[in-house]
């Protein structure tokens, strides 16, 4: 495969053709990004939540982001690479947020950085820009504010809130991000907030007039068997599929049905008997 660049992203732009972004927190779910032909890999902070287990994403560090970022990019080595700025990460000042943003490429093998906000985020996305590091925006539905979101809710369904979103997207754009992410966004302003910006929107439960797509890997695999909200397909079941088959292989070794023969290893044709004597 060849390596997918900023570039090559902008030229997906240019010819209308969709960008596909997905997952990675790991060297095998990495690699299947890689031989899927998936052009943007991110490793975004819900692995807390995936990998980790973590009830949502505010606990998770810059330290557990990195170890994760290098394992992705071990299996992950053509498509561009984006590490999600962690919350606590980059609010603090723009300073820390360059700190860190430069820790994603120095330590996470990262090729840029994506990280949650509108407007207030301005000045902190030009400073990383600045310096040569391609951020991703991300609006709407911003889980590192599910707090004063009051849960996990759809942005963009009332006029009011539609304009709030559409300022953020300008602003971001403006700053300098190469794409913005659009989550849980009604699919009307997450269509007219693609058609009036100059950059690519990535959605993900945004509908179907963005530029390109972003899911969850864990959760469109079917990996978890509990409640996926309307916006994730699942593609495959792999929490059945999985149990399934380790349920078969206790089941297996209980019988005495694994190992058979062709997992076993013989000695030499009589070499048995010689030991024996
Ligand atoms: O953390 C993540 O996986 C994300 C995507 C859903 C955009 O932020
Ligand atoms: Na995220």
């Amino acid at each position: 495969r060849a390596k997918v660049t900023i570039n090559t992203i902008q030229n997906l732009y240019k010819n209308k053709e969709p960008i596909t972004v997905l997952t990675a927190h790991d060297y095998p779910t990495g690699l299947f990004v890689e031989k899927a032909g998936i052009e943007v890999c991110l490793v975004g902070d819900s692995l807390g939540m995936v990998a980790l287990g973590y009830q949502n994403t505010s606990p998770i560090t810059m330290e557990e982001m990195l170890h994760h970022c290098r394992a992705v990019t071990r299996g992950a080595k053509s498509p561009f690479l984006i590490g999600d700025m962690p919350f606590g990460s980059y609010e603090t000042s723009s300073t820390d947020a360059l700190k860190n943003a430069i820790r994603f490429i120095k330590e996470g093998n990262m090729e840029g950085v994506k990280l949650e906000g509108g407007s207030e985020m301005f000045e902190t996305i030009q400073k990383i820009t600045r310096v040569g590091i391609p951020v991703m925006g991300h609006v709407g539905l911003t889980p590192q504010r599910q707090y004063s979101l009051g849960g996990y809710r759809i942005q963009g369904k009332t006029a009011d809130s539609a304009k709030k979103l559409i300022k953020d997207a300008k602003a971001l754009q403006e700053a300098g991000c190469f794409a913005i992410v659009l989550e849980a966004v009604s699919e009307p302003i997450a269509t007219y907030t693609t058609k009036m910006l100059h950059i690519p929107t990535i959605g993900i439960g945004a509908g179907a007039g963005t530029d390109g797509q972003v899911l969850v890997q864990q959760d469109m695999l079917g990996i978890f068997d509990r409640f996926m909200p309307r916006f994730c397909k699942q593609y495959a079941n792999l929490d059945k599929i999985v149990t399934d088959a380790i349920k078969t292989y206790r089941e297996e070794v209980k019988s005495g049905i694994f190992p058979a023969k062709e997992h076993s290893y013989p000695m030499e044709k009589g070499e048995y008997e010689k030991f024996l004597q």
